[in-house]
């Protein structure tokens, strides 16, 4: 008549701990094909790896468009626009008077260029009348950087 109804301890402990632990399994990818056709390809990690770094890079240029528009031909504000920046050479956006620091300072905006800058914009091009802007995070230049690169068209 003492047989105990309880389930020991370390017996439920082992119970719960398989409970929504295991971790999902990966699903396959499938490659549909056509008979005698090679299949298309699989998309790489990296392309939407580089679209969130796009899109990242759009929110921080929140604090850069206080003074920089980036549409195509769009008016320059206190900043010139920064519409096809990277690979354009410093200082000659038609119609934007920039500071001699600036348009004398024989820079070509690399992507390399612009993470000096933005990383201390008065450090790479002393005297520039950029007063603001500078980002101190690595991953946030390049973020923004790769988000100018994207504006193209
Ligand atoms: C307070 C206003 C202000 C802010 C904020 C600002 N800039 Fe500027 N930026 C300027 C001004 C003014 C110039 C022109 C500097 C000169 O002539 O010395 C400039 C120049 C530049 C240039 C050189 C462009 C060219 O045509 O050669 C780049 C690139 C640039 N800024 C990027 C940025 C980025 C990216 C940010 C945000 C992280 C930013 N700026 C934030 C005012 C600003």
């Amino acid at each position: 008549m003492h047989r105990s109804a309880a389930i020991p301890a370390t017996a439920l402990a082992l119970i719960l701990a398989g409970c929504g632990s295991k971790a999902e399994a990966p699903v396959e990818q499938i490659v549909v094909r056509q008979p005698g056709q090679p299949a298309a390809s699989a998309p790489t990690a990296a392309a939407p790896a580089a679209g969130d770094l796009v899109a990242a890079g759009k929110a921080a240029f929140a604090v850069c468009a206080a003074c920089h528009s980036v549409e195509p031909g769009g008016a320059s504000g206190i900043g010139p626009n920064l519409h096809g920046v990277v690979g354009r050479a410093v200082g000659t956006l038609a119609g934007f008077t920039y500071s001699k620091a600036m348009s004398g300072s024989g820079i070509t905006w690399s992507e390399a260029e612009l993470q000096a800058f933005l990383a201390n914009p008065s450090a790479k091009v002393p005297g520039t009348a950029m007063a603001a802007g500078q980002v101190a995070d690595a991953q946030r230049r390049a973020a923004i950087i790769a988000y100018l690169a994207s504006l193209k068209h």
